[in-house]
């Protein structure tokens, strides 16, 4: 398979990479040297690489700064996968998008299953939703995977490498527990893709790492298995942080699809933070 990777060296791109070459295919990995939201770059140089898969993992995460000016966020998280749509629509070529949990409100009370209907509270989530929409309508051999809370070797921040710095910068914390998920390993998720990618299984799926926990817990996990247990961390609420988007207070992915196809589902979350903590304290550069 000729694959071409968008966003390769970000967390999940890199990872990606890694996965897809492991296992022979031939992969194309582009970033910011092929900017996605340049739709004529993007139709000189996609078309002529005759790839089987474009795998598209390029977003402006900054949720919050989105809902204060929308549109360099739409830019990047709607019109740039749009320009590869068209590109793929034009050459043939299959295409995977990643979503994430804040397609939906979070106040379902339990976890969201590919059948729930979306329901996004900002930007953010809206123009991921409608990426999703614009892909399914146009190509029919479409993947979407919806996920959430990543952590992985490879790009500038997460939630983990946050944890740790803050901890050791400030020597204190304070962490919502209004904020529940799944945190999910990149490693992990792009095993998953692979595989149903290579099975020819279009179509959505919710895929995390299993487990569940808040924020606060999250960091508690962090502080413990990096020894710094003694290091306080304050339980808040997000309202006390006036932040602009409105996070889905609870919003675990069910990963039903993935158990319908009979997909192996992804380990729980604690083993790979256990290993990436390590990684991180001994060779990762906090
Ligand atoms: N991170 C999470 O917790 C999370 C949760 C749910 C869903 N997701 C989704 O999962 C996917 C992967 O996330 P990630 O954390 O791996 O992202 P990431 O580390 O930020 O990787 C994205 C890569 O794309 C690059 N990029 C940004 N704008 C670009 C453009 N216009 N053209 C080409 N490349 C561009 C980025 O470069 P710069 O770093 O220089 O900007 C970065 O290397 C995204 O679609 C994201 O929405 C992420």
């Amino acid at each position: 398979m000729r694959v071409i990777i968008c966003g390769a060296e970000g967390q999940l791109g890199s990872d990606l990479v890694k996965v897809f070459r492991s296992r022979g295919e031939e992969v194309f990995g582009y970033d910011l040297d092929l900017d996605i939201t340049d739709y004529d770059l993007v139709m000189e140089k996609i078309p002529p690489l005759r790839a089987d898969l474009l795998v598209n993992t390029v977003a402006d995460i900054d949720a919050d700064r989105a809902e204060l000016d929308p549109e360099p966020s739409l830019k990047v998280n709607f019109t740039g996968n749009q320009n590869l749509v068209l590109a793929c629509l034009g050459c043939g070529c299959a295409m995977a998008f990643i979503s994430s949990d804040y397609v939906f409100d979070g106040r379902k009370g339990s976890a969201y299953n590919e059948f729930d209907p979306p329901n996004p509270q900002g930007v953010y989530g809206r123009a991921k939703l409608a990426s999703e929409r614009y892909l399914a309508s146009l190509l029919p051999r479409h993947f979407i995977f919806r996920t959430q809370w990543l952590f992985g070797k490879a790009g500038k921040r997460n939630f983990v490498k946050s944890i740790l710095r803050n901890a050791r910068e400030k020597g204190g914390l304070r962490v919502v527990t209004d904020e529940v998920g799944t945190p999910t390993c990149t490693a992990d998720l792009a095993d998953t893709v692979y595989r149903v990618c290579s099975s020819g299984k279009y179509g959505l799926y919710h895929a995390t790492n299993q487990g569940v926990c808040s924020r606060y817990d999250f960091a508690r996990e962090i502080l413990e298995i990096a020894g710094w247990k003694d290091i306080p961390v304050e339980p808040i609420r997000y309202a006390e942080l006036n932040l602009p988007y409105p996070r889905p207070p609870y919003s675990p992915l069910d990963n039903m699809n993935l158990r319908l196809q009979g997909f192996p589902l992804a380990r729980h979350y604690r083993e790979p933070l256990e290993e990436y903590v390590a990684w991180l304290l001994e060779e990762g550069g906090l």
